[in-house]
Formats: structure tokens, C-alpha cells, sequence
């Protein structure tokens, strides 16, 4: 396999520790439950078949934002293991030809790391400056209008009275923002990507890679207006598109940011076939692209366009045809649907009953399109948000539904755990969970094994060229993936009526592969008069 080979052609998995495998039984996933249940994932018959995985964070943390508040990069979390069960992971997920991602946060650190202890301590402090700090404005009031990304959380400046001056912090107030313009918190930066790559990770997911870098003065950030109900992801949706178009924000996406990452990029480059994908949460393309730089900067970057479309077919190929365009030469793209901090898709598309239904042509589309697939645990299942009462609610900003422990078999803990779950668990799992899906050839899981088989054997699904099928009525995705000898017709219908068109005009029969629909009889089918059920996506073999 040539340098690369692998994220560019293979499909991510990530891994949400918390509420993957709890090996320990107290309610919290570990990392022995991970090493524990790779099999699931890589190396055996039964296995999804995935190339790597994306472990979010496992660092020491007092866990505020749920280990995105690390206290020490360089450590595990006594609650997820050791260093040396860390080690063993590594070991086990390679020895199955896995590739490994970890979660790099440099945005920020939890208010309990040295570095921020240290900094709070004395304005005169050698760490002071790690971190930003400001003056209240003469009547007291924050420095500026920033706000936190988390809407319960209000300003983005809290008030640290032993030195009278606020810190910034664009998430939770535990969540401290270093100062990279600071060449110092570079360099110790660069030392942690070192660190983790000398122990043999595959590269980075970067968390909020658009953020490092603000605006040094300070100034206040436009006026924006949105709803005072909306919370999560639909806040920060909304944020984004009133800002898109009009004066750019002062506090994320600063131009030096790609200083940044050109500076990981050259440090991740100093070792072999490693890789960085970057959260560039922008809902604008054109400036998505710009963090792969001229093929200097991120390797992929996430495309929070494409998650938030509508269930439509239009919407997805003008997202798809977007982004084709604009990427730089030597640039590749990649998608993803689910994530832990966004409503799985089997709840977000739900029309009336038919969420499982989409969310089977969902896969077929993330599993077919140009780019690299991340897939997040639990979506092979179909797992929808979990229901969490209001008494169970952990999380500052709503994302427990998509964070409920993993549905490993029919068991009261799940499989997940013998304690107890640290999130209710959906008692949906006596239904949906992996031990009941595996044998059974019409469920969501064989759907994800067979889409994954087939991109594994198939050049033109895993590098070949992508052409939108004009040709398709409104309502169809379609689209062709060519190499030389192969050519494959993907075909989804976002609509709730049955469909037939011409495919192609010359009428002539090819092969279809495969069905989200179980039922459907694989065979030749013709191309001048297709037909598709509700809901159905298909991929036909041309030649
Ligand atoms: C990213 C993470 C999210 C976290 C935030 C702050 O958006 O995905 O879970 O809360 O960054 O680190």
C-alpha cells in the first residue's frame, strides 16, 4: 500500500470511550473494553471490516465535557486504564491491521492542568501568558462580546478573582483556551503530537481545528441574532449561518490558524504514513476548504455542510458537487453522519417511522460517495438517540441521546456493562444490538458489512472518479464511480414513493449488487426503466 493508502481508501470508525465496552463493571467504558471487543471491528470473519478507528479523548481529565477538558495530554485516565493498557490497545487493533486515531485538543485544557493552575496563579507567572487573559472593561463587564459554543454557558469570559482579570474560555468555563500566539504553547503543543506518535499512534483527530487562532486585539465579534431557544447543534447551526456571508467572527478561523496547522503538519510529517483530520466546524465551503492549505495542512477536514442537509436528494448533490469543485488539487474529500455530538441519523431524519429505512440509504450513500467515510459506534446498529430523563441529563449541551451506551446483546447492562451505566441504556437494545443483527442477513449490521466488502473489493468505489447521474428524477441521488475496467451506478431515492427512470438511455441491463432493501432479487435489472422502492438505495454494476 502506497504512503496514505489508508485513510484516503479505508473507512474510519470512532470510538467514544465512555459508552463503547466497560471492562471494569463500573458503568464507565475502558479501554480493555475496546481492546476487548475489536473483534467486532477488524480481523475475524464476522467483523465490520473497518481500517481504523478514532479513539475520543481517554486523557486525565475531571471530565466537565467529558474528557474534551484534558488535564494531562500525556497520561490516561485512571477511570479508562493506563499507559500500558493504551499500549496493549495499539498492539491488538495493529496486529488486526487497524490503524489508529487519537483525539489531539488544542484549543483548549481543563482548568485543573499545571499549565492553567500555574497561569491563574500570579499575573506574573512564566505560564501566565499560556493562556488568555484580559482587563475588565472599566465598568467591570467581560472585555469583549464573545460568547461560549455551549449557550447555557453565556460568555465566553469568567472572572478570575485572584488576579482580577478574565479568561477566555469558547466552551465551558473548566475549559480554559490556551494562547497560541504564545510560541512557547507551540512548541509544548508539538511536543505532545511527539509524544503519542512515538508510541506508534496513526494520526489526530484535531479537535475545533478552525478555533486556535482569534483575533489578537480582542474586538468584538458582529452582532448576530438567533433564536434564545435554539441549544446544541442547532444553535451553533444557526450561529454559523447568520455569520456566513456577513463580517467575519473574531474568534475562531483567524488567518494565523493556518500557521497552526501547517506547524502539526510538518511535525506529523516527520514520521511515516500518519495523518491529521481536523473538526473545521465552518459551514461554509470555501472556507472549509482552505484548512487543507495546498495539501500543507489537514489531511481531511470534517464536512459539517454535508451532516446538517436535509433528507434530500438535491440538498446531498449540491453539497457533494460543492465540494468536488472546490477542493485543491491532491486534496481528497471525506463524510460523515453521526458523530457524539450530533443527533444520530436514525432519529434526525425520522419522517413518521422511516428512520431506519433512510438510515439504510444513508449508509449506502457515506459508503459509495469520493472521500473517506467516518462512521460512529453504534450507527452499524442503527442505533437511534437514547432516551435520557430529564434526572439522568449529564451533559451541558443536550448531546446525551447520542452518547448512550453501546448495544452489545439482549442483556440488561447491554453487553455495555455488568454495573451501572453511567447513561440509561435504550431499552430498545433487547431488539437492536450486535449479537442478535450479526447472523441475521437482513439487518443493519450485514447491510454496513456487505457496503464495506463490496468498497474493499471495488477500485472505482474506493478511488475512482465521481459524475452525478443528470438523469435522475427529483428525489434521486444518483451517481457513477468510475475507474478504467469498473464502473458502478449508485442510485437512492430520498422520497417515500416508488421511482422508475432511465438510468441510461441506450436501455441497456446491468448488474445489480445490492439493495438496502433485503428483500430485493439480486440480479440483472434494466437500465432504461429502473425502478426503486420508497426508501430504497441500490448500486448496479455497469461494467
Ligand atoms: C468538539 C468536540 C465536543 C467538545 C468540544 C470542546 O466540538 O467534538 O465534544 O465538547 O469540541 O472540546
Amino acid at each position: 500500500m502506497a504512503v496514505g493508502d489508508w485513510w484516503r481508501y479505508g473507512v474510519i470508525y470512532q470510538i467514544y470511550p465512555r459508552s463503547f465496552a466497560d471492562a471494569d463493571g463500573n458503568g464507565i467504558g475502558d479501554l480493555d473494553g475496546i481492546t476487548e471487543h475489536l473483534d467486532h471491528l477488524a480481523g475475524h470473519a464476522d467483523s465490520l471490516g473497518v481500517d481504523a478507528i478514532w479513539l475520543s479523548p481517554f486523557y486525565k481529565s475531571p471530565m466537565a465535557d467529558y474528557g474534551y477538558d484534558v488535564a494531562d495530554y500525556r497520561d490516561v485516565d485512571p477511570m479508562f486504564g493506563t499507559l500500558g493498557q493504551f499500549d496493549t490497545l495499539l498492539a491488538e487493533a495493529h496486529r488486526r491491521g487497524l490503524k489508529v486515531i487519537v483525539d489531539f485538543v488544542p484549543n483548549h485544557t481543563s482548568d485543573q492542568h499545571e499549565w492553567f493552575i500555574e497561569s491563574r496563579s500570579s499575573r506574573d507567572n512564566p505560564k501566565r501568558d499560556w493562556y488568555v487573559w484580559a482587563d475588565p472593561k472599566p465598568d467591570g463587564s467581560p472585555p469583549n462580546n464573545w460568547r461560549s459554543s455551549f449557550a447555557e454557558v453565556g460568555s465566553a469570559w469568567t472572572m478570575d478573582e485572584t488576579t482580577g482579570q478574565y479568561y477566555l474560555h469558547s466552551f465551558m468555563r473548566e475549559q480554559p483556551d490556551l494562547n497560541w500566539w504564545n510560541p512557547e504553547v507551540r512548541d509544548a503543543m508539538d511536543d505532545v503530537l511527539r509524544f503519542w506518535l512515538d508510541r506508534g499512534v496513526d494520526g489526530f483527530r484535531i479537535d475545533v481545528a478552525h478555533r486556535m487562532a482569534k483575533d489578537p486585539e480582542l474586538a468584538d465579534n458582529p452582532l448576530i441574532e438567533v433564536d434564545a431557544e435554539l441549544r446544541g447543534s442547532d444553535r451553533r447551526e444557526a450561529l454559523l449561518a447568520a455569520s456566513n456571508g456577513g463580517e467575519d467572527l473574531r474568534d475562531q478561523d483567524w488567518p494565523e490558524v493556518h500557521e497552526i496547522l501547517r506547524r502539526f503538519r510538518r511535525t506529523i510529517s516527520e514520521y511515516d504514513d500518519r495523518m491529521a483530520v481536523g473538526e473545521v466546524y465552518l459551514l461554509d465551503m470555501p472556507k472549509l476548504v482552505s484548512y487543507y492549505g495546498r495539501g500543507d495542512e489537514l489531511d481531511l477536514c470534517h464536512n459539517f455542510v454535508f451532516l446538517h442537509q436535509p433528507w434530500k436528494a438535491d440538498a446531498f448533490r449540491a453539497v457533494v458537487e460543492e465540494f468536488e469543485g472546490l477542493l485543491p488539487e491532491g486534496t481528497w474529500p471525506d463524510y460523515f453522519l453521526n458523530n457524539h455530538d450530533h443527533s444520530r441519523v436514525v432519529t434526525r431524519y425520522d419522517d413518521g417511522g422511516n428512520g431506519r429505512a433512510r438510515a439504510r440509504v444513508a449508509a449506502m450513500m457515506l459508503l459509495t460517495l469520493r472521500g473517506t467515510p467516518f462512521l460512529y459506534q453504534g450507527e452499524e446498529l442503527g442505533m437511534r438517540d437514547g432516551p435520557v430523563p430529564p434526572d439522568r441529563i449529564v451533559d451541558v449541551d443536550g448531546r446525551d441521546p447520542e452518547r448512550t451506551p453501546m448495544h452489545w446483546d439482549a442483556s440488561p447492562g447491554a453487553g455495555f456493562t455488568t454495573g451501572e451505566p453511567w447513561l440509561p441504556i435504550d431499552p430498545e437494545h433487547e431488539r437492536v444490538n450486535a449479537a442478535a443483527q450479526r447472523g441475521d442477513a437482513t439487518s443493519m449490521l450485514s447491510l454496513y458489512r456487505r457496503l464495506l466488502q463490496l468498497r474493499r473489493g471495488s477500485p472505482a468505489l474506493r478511488q475512482g472518479a465521481y459524475a452525478s447521474l443528470t438523469s435522475a428524477p427529483d428525489g434521486v441521488f444518483a451517481y457513477l464511480r468510475t475507474t478504467s475496467d469498473e464502473q458502478l451506478l449508485v442510485a437512492l431515492n430520498m422520497t417515500s414513493d416508488p421511482v422508475r427512470f432511465a438510468a441510461t438511455p441506450q436501455g441497456a441491463g446491468g448488474q445489480l449488487e445490492l439493495s438496502t432493501d433485503p428483500g430485493r432479487h439480486i440480479g440483472q435489472v434494466p437500465l432504461a426503466a429502473l425502478d426503486l422502492g420508497p426508501d430504497e438505495g441500490v448500486i448496479v454494476r455497469l461494467r
